[in-house]
Formats: structure tokens, sequence, C-alpha cells
């Protein structure tokens, strides 16, 4: 470890995470001249949640006013509507700039050649839930991977941009309420890297359910680490699931809403389609009702599936197809149910992306823009990471701030082995307690005690926390700290909305 500033590790703009907010972040501090230092501790590009994307990514289609009454109407009128129109209005625009020019990455097209709706191009627009329209641009339903290994070739290529790979970050180093960059776990006393700014673009919280679309390392490392720094944080209570993972035996995946969104449809364990039942969108609904709906069903009947019948599964969605049989299912019927999927709150960030904190930024999943509200509308993930990785990414290099070194950090491993099993042991506790506590449904009362496990848990972790620089030490601290949060949020807020249903508060369908 070195502070002293001639061989220090330095950077103008630092990023932390490498899905798509964290590439976007990179490659524009990189065009305005930045010297960028990415750091990830994913090792393959399958550790970052937009891997996983299969949807795709919303355009406006050129009715940014249309994409944006969808998302208010599926937020359950609490997006905040002017972070949705910098969304809207820079949605297509990004789309253009990185995916199809920089990128060029080859969405799926009509098969006839023929032109869209606004003449102007050949795309094979998709539509899923709760969007008026056909406007998702996608590549068979595995669009996340299809974007993000290019995006991350190209970031490894830039040459003012240094990737470094299984690196994981595990504080702030902040002074005077300005963050100077990051401890990371290269040494076993904690490695710094100085920056003049840092953004933070960590993904979601997954782990801290026991059943999540997202990859292992979605342990809310960043909102931890921004919230233990003084970072302000919102909207935490709504943690969205997706209604219809894979609940069959073998390894469980998801299920895109786009084959909803192409006719296929909800039925019960007597084999009746129930979704009209509770919603006048049925099948399309908002995400949050379609999951209620599908975990009562599974409840009253014993199961749901989704019918793929009425549509071209094997030819439209081979991946998806290819991914069934691989688990012996065989037939138009697979067994769904409800998973943790995204988190809708986060660092609490403003149009460009900045935090509450001088000189830190915070991007995609782990960030709370405002576009969300209580409720995502289905492929607007990938398009906030992009928009908002873009704006932060800029904008973090516009303050052309060097880095200042700091006092050494005060991390210590005096006692480095953890207690075999520790982490796996408390993480199952904390996911118990989430699972039972803060899952689709809520009962204030069970979550106030919830909260008082995750506290104590909490408590337990720090007593390592302050000898040991373990990752998988802090990622258990990160996801315990993330959890209380949550559940503090959650505890706070009696009205239901979006993913957050309060027990008695409302009626199930709206
Ligand atoms: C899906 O393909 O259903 C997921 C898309 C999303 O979460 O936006």
């Amino acid at each position: 470890m070195s502070n002293d500033p001639k061989t220090a590790d330095t950077a103008d703009v630092l990023v932390v995470g490498s899905g798509i907010a964290g590439c976007a972040a990179a490659l524009a501090a990189a065009r305005e001249g930045a010297d960028v230092c990415l750091v990830t501790k994913a090792a393959r590009p399958d550790d970052a949640s937009t891997d996983r994307a299969q949807g795709g990514i919303s355009t406006t289609r050129g009715d940014p006013r249309a994409l944006k009454a969808d998302i208010l109407t599926a937020s359950d009128g609490t997006a905040d509507p002017d972070a949705v129109d910098v969304l809207v209005e820079n949605a297509d625009a990004a789309v253009e700039d990185v995916l199809l020019e920089t990128l060029e990455i080859d969405f799926d097209s009509t098969d006839d050649g023929a032109s869209g709706s606004d003449g102007a191009s050949t795309f094979d627009y998709a539509r899923e839930a709760a969007h008026s329209e056909e406007r998702i641009l996608h590549i068979d339903a595995a669009t996340g991977t299809h974007i993000l290994r290019p995006f991350l070739e190209y970031v490894d290529d830039h040459e003012r941009i240094e990737v470094r790979d299984d690196t994981a970050a595990l504080e702030l180093l902040t002074h005077e309420g300005r963050v100077h960059g990051v401890v990371t776990d290269t040494d076993p006393a904690g490695h710094p890297i100085y920056a003049g700014t840092t953004i933070l673009a960590t993904g979601g919280i997954g782990s801290l359910y026991a059943r999540s679309t997202n990859p292992e390392g979605a342990t809310g490392d960043g909102i931890a680490m921004a919230a233990l720094a003084g970072a302000d944080v919102a909207d935490l209570e709504y943690v969205q699931f997706h209604p219809t993972a894979y609940a069959g035996s073998g390894e469980p995946f998801l299920l895109s809403e786009a084959l909803r969104g192409e006719g296929a449809l909800l039925r019960n364990g007597d084999g009746d389609r129930f979704m009209p039942d509770y919603h006048p969108d049925a099948e399309l609904a908002p995400r949050d009702v379609v999951a209620r709906a599908v975990a009562t069903e599974r409840e009253a009947t014993g199961e749901v599936v989704l019918d793929v019948d009425p549509i071209a599964f094997e030819t439209e969605f081979p991946a998806l197809a290819e991914a069934c049989r691989d688990r012996g299912v065989d037939g138009d019927e697979i067994p769904v149910a409800p998973y943790e999927h995204f988190l809708c709150g986060g660092i609490d960030v403003d149009d460009h992306g900045r935090t509450s904190l001088e000189r830190l930024y915070a991007a995609g999943e782990c960030a709370r823009t405002g576009v969300h509200g209580a409720n995502r509308l289905a492929s607007t993930s990938l398009l906030e990471g992009l928009v908002w990785g873009l704006r932060a990414g800029e904008h973090a290099a516009g303050l052309d701030v060097d880095a200042e070194i700091l006092e050494p950090p005060t991390l210590r491993n005096s006692d480095p082995d953890l207690p075999p099993r520790f982490a796996a042991e408390k993480f199952a506790r904390l996911q118990r307690t989430m699972d039972e506590n803060l899952g689709l449904e809520r009962d204030l009362q069970d979550v106030a005690r919830a909260a008082g496990v995750l506290r104590r848990l909490k408590g337990e972790v720090d007593a390592y926390v302050r000898t040991r620089t373990a990752r998988d030490l802090y990622e258990l601290r990160n996801a315990s700290v993330t959890a209380l949060l949550i559940a503090r949020a959650a505890r706070e807020n009696p009205e239901s909305a979006g993913c957050h249903y309060v027990v008695d508060d409302a009626p199930l369908a709206r």
C-alpha cells in the first residue's frame, strides 16, 4: 500500500461495478478526457445482473410522453415525474449513441424487413407488462448478455480506462464530508485507490433473499458503503419481485415478461387462467400485482404455471426453451413463482447521479433516481443504468478534481480466519428474516420485529469486521446494513404502494 502521491493508486474518476451503469459511467468519463479506474468484484461477466437481463431495453419509439405515462402508471403514481422526464428525454439518444453506434449491438429485427410504425427501422420491438405499445429492443430473451459482453470488451480496450476485476471495494475513503475513493480487498490490510470523484454502480440486493433472479454477489455493497459514510438513501422498502421465475426442479432462471407480452398465460393448479380476476390488464398488469396474484394462487391451488402454448416459444425464445429442456420440462406448462428481482430505491441521487456526499455519485440499481417510485416498469432498468451511468460519468469527469491522498485507511487484519461457516450461517438467518417479513406482503409489527433481528445480526457481524477484511465478511456486513435499512424504511411507511404491500391496508388488485 502506498500513500505517497507519486506511487499511490489514483484515478480522476473511479467507478465501482461492471454492469451497464458502471460501463456507461466509465465510457462517459473517459470521453470527457478523464483517467478512469473501474473496479469490480466480478470475475466473470455473468456476475453482473445486467448479464441476466432478458426482456430488453425500452426505447420511446419517438413518443417519450407515452413511455412516461406507462412508467408513472406502473409505479402506482409514485415515480418522480421530473426524473422520468430525464429518462425518457435521453433514452433514444443514449441507445442510439452507445448501443447502436458505439457497440453496434445487433438487436433482433423483423423477419420480413418491414419498417416499424415510425418508418425508421426494422427492429422487432417487443411489448412487456404495463407497456401500452411495442417499444422494447431485445435479442432473443438474452438482451443483457448481448449488451454487457461487448460493452466490457470496449471498456477493457479503452486507453483511458483501467479495469480491475476480482477487486471488491470495502469502504469509501471519506474526509470532511467528501469522498476520495475506496479501500479495496486486494491487500489483506486494505488497498486504497484515491480518486477525484467516485461513482458507485454496484447493483442490487438479490442475496438478501433466498430466492432471487440476481447473481450471488448482489449483496447491497454500494448502498451499505454509501449509507455508512453518511449518504442519503430513499425508497428502500420498494423491493420488486418478478412474478415468473422458474420454480421447478433444477437451477432457477427468469422467464421473461416478454413471454406474457407475446401472449403466454398464467394458470393455477386447477388449470384455470386467473389474472383477469385480479386486474383488467390480466397477464400484462403491473409486475407487483401479478407477483402477488401468483403467490396467492400458488397458496390456494398448489402451483402456478406459465402456459406457453399460445406463443411460438421454441422459435421466438430459443434460449428460454433450451433452459426448460435442460431442466426436463417438456410440454407447454412451466412452473413459476415470484423471486426477488430489483430494488426500486437505493442511494438518493439527482439527475446527474450526484449523491448527498460531495464527489460521490451513484448509478444503476444501487441508485434511487426517482424513476421507479414504488414499482418499476419492465425493461427500464437497463435504460436507467445506461442514461444515469452516462450522466454521472460525464458530470463526475466535468468536476475536474485531482485525487487527494489521505491518511492511510485504518482497516485491520489482525485475526484473519473466520469461524467455519460463519458467513453462510449468518446469511441464512438474514435471508430467512427477509423472506418471512419483507417479501410480497408486509405486516408492520412483523417488520418491526425483523428490524430487531437484523440489528442484532449486524452487531454480531460488525464485531468481526473490526479485525478482518475477508470479502465474504464484508458482503455479509453490506447485506446486513442494507437489510436493516430496508426493514426500517418498510416499518416507517404504513401506506401500501407498488411493491410495498402492507397487509390490512389495501386490496390485492388496483
Ligand atoms: C424480464 O425480462 O421479464 C425482466 C425485464 C426487467 O426486469 O425489466
